[in-house]
């Protein structure tokens, strides 16, 4: 799968803005619990952003003019961030195991990409610039960043990948690449300077372990401090070096190649196909080329491979099952010991319950999906599961007024580590 950042391949305008989403002043951004509040009003994840986030844009108008389609530099898009997690905090998870992280240090022309996880002595042996930690799905193990992220709630989580965060020395970057995301480039701490631009050239420079165009061809060049943020689509070239110590918030949304999207619709037609009958030669005649497959067989085998048919419903199971499948790294801890069913559902009626930040819950017309799995909708339910998926938490009243049917399931994904009752 792929990763934004240049380890594998892949006419902005600062906008006043003009049509604001929300009448809500811009809050201060804080890392703490309140960071979710603006204007004293709860901000679910499915409420509008405030107005700086888009430059002032409504996210309906963003998503037409420059979804997809064009840059969009937004100064002060989070007024008061300066990232939310320091240095050292963003080393120990790339000293975990269960995190994904990559280290790319420049020398002159010379590039060098390690993977992590990291030692302590990694550190040590870093050079005093030109080299950036990136981290990957930094939401999944900070409350904090997850919340951050659910910030870009109007655009569909089947689209999400993670918050990437890169930690740089001055000069650090990954190099002039692009990447196959669409991709909020938010500046913590520090400047980086960004330079971009529509390229149609995107051949690479050879025999390098992070994929550096040949040719960059930037058109606009500009410096993002604290709060700042850069859209960018994808396939856009882009290179961002670090002008002090610095930290970019990277929310990514993935836009998964045809053929990789057709490679794993593959794999799941392989697990749920089933063909009538079994290949039949009742006709056959004896052969003077026994080594050869006769074109009859080949006509007959075409025939019966015809016979594979897939519907919408089968494109959907597979596509929400895929969705929401979690990555390779990612690892629940089961609650040890866990509370019986009938002591869940009391703390679940009295507490509510929130999703682990590693679940992934989507939904569609007819299914539910959790990490990988397809369910249909329990009888009766649907608007607290729905409302599960979409909020990622679910308040004592309506957890209370789930049917049991609904309160077994959230138990299972309770055992399993993928839902955890709320402890306020
Ligand atoms: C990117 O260009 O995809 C992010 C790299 C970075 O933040 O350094
Ligand atoms: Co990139």
């Amino acid at each position: 799968m792929g990763r934004r950042g240049g380890s594998e391949p892949p006419g902005t305008a600062i906008d006043p803005g003009d049509d604001g989403a929300d009448s809500s002043a811009p809050a201060p951004y804080n890392s703490g619990m309140s960071a979710n509040t603006v204007g004293g009003r709860p901000d679910a994840p499915q409420s509008p952003p405030p107005r700086t986030l888009l430059g002032g844009l409504a996210p309906a108008s963003f998503l037409q003019r420059h979804w997809h389609k064009e840059p969009r530099l937004v100064r002060g898009a989070v007024p008061g961030f300066a990232g939310l997690a320091t240095r050292a905090e963003l080393r120990a998870l790339a000293e975990r195991d269960d995190v994904e992280s990559r280290l790319v240090v420049r020398d002159g022309a010379r590039w060098s990409l390690a993977w992590g996880p990291f030692r302590r002595a990694d550190w040590k042996a870093l050079p005093a610039r030109d080299w950036t930690l990136l981290v990957q799905g930094v939401n999944l193990h900070l409350p904090a960043a997850d919340r951050l992220l659910r910030r870009f709630s109007f655009v569909p989580w089947a689209r999400l990948d993670d918050l990437m965060v890169s930690d740089a020395a001055p000069g650090g970057g990954v190099g002039p690449h692009f990447d196959s995301y669409d991709v909020f480039l938010l500046q913590g701490n520090g400047r980086r300077r960004w330079r971009w631009g529509r390229q149609d050239d995107l051949a690479l420079r050879p025999g390098l372990p992070v994929k550096i165009l040949r040719r960059f061809q930037p058109s606009a060049d500009t410096v993002l401090g604290p709060g700042d943020m850069l859209y960018l689509p994808p396939q856009y070239a882009h290179d961002g070096v670090a002008v002090d110590d610095c930290t970019t918030w990277s929310i990514g949304f993935r836009a998964p190649a045809a053929t990789e999207l057709a490679q794993a619709f593959l794999d799941h037609l392989r697990d749920t196909v089933e063909l009538p009958g079994r290949y039949a030669d009742p006709d056959l005649k004896p052969t003077t080329a026994p080594a050869r497959v006769d074109v009859a067989m080949q006509r007959r085998v075409t025939t019966m491979l015809e016979a594979i048919r897939w519907r919408r419903e089968d494109v959907a199971r597979f596509l929400g099952a895929w969705l929401s499948e979690p990555k390779p790294s990612v690892f629940f801890t089961p609650p040890e010991p866990p509370l019986a069913r009938a002591a869940f559902a009391r703390r679940a009626a009295a507490k509510g319950v929130a999703l682990d930040a590693r679940t992934q819950m989507l939904f569609d017309d007819a299914n539910l999906f959790v990490n990988g799995e397809t369910l249909r909708w329990p009888e009766g339910d649907r608007t607290g599961l729905e409302r599960l998926a979409n909020d990622r938490a679910l308040s004592a009243g309506v957890a209370a007024g789930l049917s049991a049917a609904s309160l077994a399931l959230l138990h299972d994904w309770y055992r399993d580590g993928w839902l955890h009752p709320a402890s306020a």
